[in-house]
């Protein structure tokens, strides 16, 4: 893999894939095995909006390889609350990291923060842009649970806001998955993502009814109603509470169905599928610490 940031999953080949989900295959098999990979490495993480997973699973990742972090904390917190730019807060924490993780509300914002920095830069996510480490751990549950072979997926819920689905899409092009898009006329895939998607030759549908599809799926990936990115609650209000699954959905599934979600959920997926085989949502979150893991290996220099 040859890239000096990770932005965007279009800019991941096959290729690069793979070579992901194998290094991350060699860490799950015994995180704990790799304290000296990279002693004293330093990760920069700069999280402008709320994060659990990505936060913590890049801090567990560092931490197993030896490393460390140095967080800037909130944004109350820090000097962005004293009207410093991005740009200038990047420059500076540079100095202070190997690689920095950015979290932040605008689209695009990873991609001009990376032109002002030469150590590697990750995004964790741009807006409603895009969130590539999502969709390496996404890969790597859906690899490990229904392979990449004639895949058939379905993507539900917001897709007009969800960058874990904007991500995700582009990727499924490179396996050559077949694409099913559930959501209410208004959370569409944006016209953008869409046309790229067709550029790229990518095999999408859309629905508005996840029952005309769901019997075909070898993987339901569900997805939350970003409510803070809508510009109007009573949009959000609108759309609120629909598409939702219980076991009662899912009997018209396949019996080896994978039922992912990047979490957090709020209503989508009913508790009663979380003891059932289909729920794999918890293990995608914990697949992040190896994922996120082989990234920082191969971005530190950890080729061998
Ligand atoms: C997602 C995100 O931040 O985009 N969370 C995550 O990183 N697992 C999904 C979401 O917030 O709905």
């Amino acid at each position: 893999m040859n890239h000096d940031h990770i932005i965007s999953a279009k800019q991941l080949s096959r290729a690069d894939i793979e070579a992901v989900l194998d290094r991350a295959a060699e860490f799950a098999a015994d995180p704990s095995a790799w304290g000296d990979r990279h002693e004293n490495a330093l990760l920069g993480l700069l999280f402008f909006e709320p994060s659990t997973r990505t936060k913590m699973s890049f801090t567990a990742a560092i931490k197993r390889l030896g490393g460390d972090v140095v967080d800037m904390g909130t944004v109350e917190s820090s000097s962005v609350k004293k009207g410093e730019s991005l740009a200038d807060t990047v420059r500076v924490v540079e100095g202070y990291a190997d690689a920095l993780v950015l979290r932040h509300p605008s689209e695009g914002s990873a991609k001009m923060a990376s032109e002002f920095v030469d150590a590697p830069l990750i995004n964790g996510g741009d807006g409603a842009g895009q969130h590539p480490t999502q969709t390496l751990l996404d890969l790597y549950t859906i690899r490990e649970n229904a392979g990449f072979e004639d895949l058939t997926i379905g993507i539900m819920g917001d897709l007009k806001y969800g960058r874990t689905v904007h991500s995700l899409a582009h990727a499924l092009t490179n396996v050559d998955a077949r694409q099913h898009f559930v959501s209410p006329e208004s959370l569409r895939l944006p016209r953008s993502v869409r046309y790229d998607l067709h550029e790229e030759g990518a095999s999408i549908r859309e629905h508005t009814e996840l029952d005309t599809v769901l019997s075909e799926l070898d993987v339901l990936y569900v997805t939350r109603i970003q409510r803070e990115r809508f510009p109007d609650e009573s949009e959000y209000r609108a759309v609120a509470g629909e598409y939702q699954i219980d076991t009662e959905t899912l009997e018209a599934a396949k019996d080896d169905l994978t039922v992912m979600h990047p979490l957090p959920r709020v209503d989508e997926i009913a508790h009663d599928i979380d003891g059932t085989d289909h729920a794999r949502y918890f293990q995608q979150a914990h697949n992040g610490v190896p994922v996120r893991m082989a990234l920082l290996d191969i971005l530190l220099g950890g080729d061998r």
